[in-house]
């Protein structure tokens, strides 16, 4: 496993890629209504990253993956394709999009609710989130990535909801997925230590139901076995001696 330690170079870099994507996700908010398609949500994210950002969308090709953003959409658990699917009012939707700028990367998804939110779909998003944040605030030189995995497994099945074991937070940089791979279960005290300078990304998936997850035919489309709802944040993080620095904030701060 190689881990890499970003330079102080390099973390300004990690610094411009986070901000473009979060600054996407800003942007995308208020086209998120009933009514309008995947693919148009894709197609303002791609327009937005190439021509105002002149920056790269990493999704598109990678892989084989066909569209520039993610939209996973209510029992979507993660890597829905962009499509002619259109979002009706109540609909959830995680929006993931990831940036490459000067040869980085920054990651990062929220929930958006096409009209109103449901409850139980605006609690799920809402033990999704604090999850997240819950393991953004372990960060720092010295702690273990078990400790992340641990307090966001404990606060999702508090809450009587389960965590998607099959796809986890990851190292970032000039690539895309590497190393560590970022549990989202586990124990305190064990797996890697963190140093300074590393970047990874924090990305729980939360399922209503139960955790069992299955890739459609289609080779890219995550869903829940039993069809329960999903929900999912995304931060990409820069340890720091002291704690963590956030990439990827939006305006609003979440
Ligand atoms: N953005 C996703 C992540 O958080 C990965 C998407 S890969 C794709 O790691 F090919 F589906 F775009
Ligand atoms: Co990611
Ligand atoms: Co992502």
């Amino acid at each position: 496993m190689t881990v890499t330690i970003k330079t102080v170079d390099e973390q300004d870099k990690m610094r411009i890629a986070g901000r473009l994507a979060a600054d996407v996700l800003d942007m995308i908010g208020d086209y998120v209504k009933p009514g309008v398609s995947t693919g148009e949500l894709d197609r303002i994210c791609h327009r937005h990253i190439t021509e105002v950002q002149q920056a790269v969308p990493a999704p598109l090709n990678y892989r084989g993956f066909p569209k520039s953003i993610c939209t996973s959409v209510n029992h979507v658990v993660c890597h829905g394709i962009p499509g002619e699917r259109t979002l009706k009012a109540g609909d959830a939707v995680n929006i993931d999009v990831t940036v490459i700028k000067d040869g980085f990367h920054g990651d990062t998804s929220r929930m958006f609710f096409a009209g109103k939110s449901g409850i139980q779909a605006q609690r799920l998003s809402d033990v999704a989130f604090d999850g997240m944040w819950l393991g953004i605030k372990e960060l720092a030189a010295g702690k273990f990535l078990g400790d992340v995995g641990a307090v966001i497994q404990q606060h999702v099945e508090k809450h009587r909801f389960s965590v998607v074991r099959e796809y986890c937070g990851h190292g970032i940089g000039r690539v895309f997925h590497e190393d560590p791979q970022v549990l989202h279960y586990g124990d305190a005290g064990t797996g890697l230590k963190l140093k300074a300078g590393m970047t990874l990304t924090v990305e729980p998936m939360v399922n209503a139901g139960k955790a069992a997850v299955r890739l459609l035919p289609d080779g890219w489309t995550v869903v829940t076995k039993d069809h329960s709802l999903s929900a999912q944040w995304e931060h990409t993080v820069l340890i720091t001696e002291t704690g963590y620095e956030v990439l990827t904030l939006g305006v609003d701060h979440r």
